[in-house]
């Protein structure tokens, strides 16, 4: 009897510690689970890949261990702040062909020193925020999307420790100026600073001098007539009042001789 009670209390341990370890296990499973939609491979590292996967946006689940990834060719159009920022290990993102439009300050927060490759060729991009490449060191793909040339993204590309080539295939769909609209970007600021347009600034202090120096000129001339005509007009009314004291002849002499 003491022998079989022994024995069941025994396995009764046993089995909630098998339990809870059974318990453990799923729970690291699931925490490493492939998105929905997804393949994931060890190839290696963690290859998860959800190309042509018809995501309208980027999983939230992506498993933290991940190395490759994989979202080219779906219909997302953001990248929400910070979605990367527990991917530690991540190397290679490759983002080409969606609807991205704009790259938000901390969209690659947390990997922006890891990732080696990024691809985000064949989207919407007009712009991205200052800061939004700052301490990338992949190796930038941005070509094929409709850029806006303007000081933001030559501050851009002058940071990005590979913005020669990186820049080297962004071709300006607009700008800030008309004329390099259809031009490569490289192209396009070489032959003007987009941050400091000489030509224009200074047309444009040109412009504020020549309308200081007008209206000074105006204010006298105006100044000037009316003195003179107050003045001609006391000077009329003076003669005028002569006649009325030509009985002195002598103080019109002085008159004269004065004027
Ligand atoms: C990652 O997985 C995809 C799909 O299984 C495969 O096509 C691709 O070649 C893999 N990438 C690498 C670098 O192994
Ligand atoms: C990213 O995906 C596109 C489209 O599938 C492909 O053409 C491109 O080579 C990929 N880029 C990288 C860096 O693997």
């Amino acid at each position: 009897m003491h022998l079989v009670d022994l024995w069941l209390t025994r396995s009764l341990s046993m089995c909630l510690l098998l339990q809870s370890f059974v318990l453990m296990i799923l729970c690291f499973h699931s925490a490493s689970m492939c998105p929905k939609g997804c393949l994931c491979s060890h190839s290696g590292g963690l290859n998860v890949s959800c190309s042509n996967a018809n995501l309208k946006e980027i999983p939230r689940d992506l498993p933290p261990e991940t190395v490759l990834l994989y979202l080219d060719s779906n219909q997302i159009t953001s990248i929400p702040n910070e979605i990367f920022k527990d991917l530690h290990q991540l190397r290679v993102l490759n983002l080409s062909k969606n609807g991205i439009e704009f790259i938000d300050e901390h969209a690659f927060k947390g990997v922006a020193e890891t990732l080696q490759t990024l691809d985000l060729s064949d989207n919407r991009i007009k712009s991205v925020h200052k800061n939004a490449f700052n301490n990338l060191k992949a190796r930038a793909r941005i070509a094929n999307n409709p850029w806006h040339c303007d000081c933001t993204l030559q501050q851009v590309l002058r940071s990005m420790a590979s913005n020669h080539e990186t820049a080297n295939n962004v071709i300006c769909k607009t700008s800030v100026l008309d004329e390099h609209a259809g031009r490569p970007f490289l192209n396009a600021a070489n032959d003007a600073d987009l941050c400091n347009l000489p030509k224009k600034t200074t047309d444009y202090a040109m412009l504020v001098t020549m309308f200081g120096w007008f209206t000074m000129v105006i204010s006298y001339v105006v100044y000037y007539v009316r003195q003179n005509q107050e003045d001609a007009r006391r000077h009329l009314e003076y003669l005028k009042s002569l006649p009325s004291r030509q009985k002195k002849p002598d103080e019109a002499d002085d008159i004269s001789t004065v004027v």
